[in-house]
């Protein structure tokens, strides 16, 4: 009997593309179609990436997305379970949506909600955001998936500010 979770198969997965990718705009594709498709319980998966224009208001603009279309495609650092995750710099886990007063919602199904800043060059330059359809969906071993995921892509940002 295998001893490796599908969570480390799909972490092995998503290192192999990785290590191929030829720019964060591609990985951060690549991520959320494997993720989306091989973690059933991750029924919306999206990046937002931290625009900060000179006179104006640091805002976080959806990038690749895997699920329905959300209305949410700009959303300022004061708003929603997204600014709270990148406005902190912390992984924010929400169990239950619904008892969330920060929480900006994106479909009427979704239930638990995980958002894991991006940090490059020692600042938050966006985050992966992750929706389910199940109550609290994100344990600790899906936890660390995401946040590698998120650690893999402000690498290949630092190396593009290089
Ligand atoms: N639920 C998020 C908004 C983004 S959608 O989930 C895609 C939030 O509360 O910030």
């Amino acid at each position: 009997m295998s001893t490796t979770s599908h969570a480390a198969e799909v972490r092995n997965e998503i290192a192999e593309v990785a290590a191929l990718a030829t720019s964060a705009e591609h990985l951060m594709t690549e991520m959320t179609k494997i993720l989306h498709q091989r973690m059933t319980r991750y029924n919306w998966v999206g990046f937002y990436m931290l625009e900060r224009a000179a006179g104006e208001e640091p805002m976080l603009a959806l990038g690749a997305f895997q699920g329905a279309m959300t209305p949410h495609t700009r959303i300022p650092l004061n708003q929603g379970i997204c600014g709270a995750a990148a406005s902190s710099g912390k992984t924010v886990v929400v169990d239950d949506v619904s008892s969330d007063s920060r929480y900006l919602a994106c479909s009427i199904e979704t239930k638990s909600e995980i958002v894991v800043p991006i940090f490059a060059g020692g600042e938050v330059a966006g985050e992966l955001d992750i929706d389910s359809h199940f109550h609290a969906a994100f344990t600790a071993e899906d936890r660390a998936l995401v946040e590698y995921c998120a650690q893999l892509v402000g690498n290949l940002l630092e190396q593009k500010r290089a």
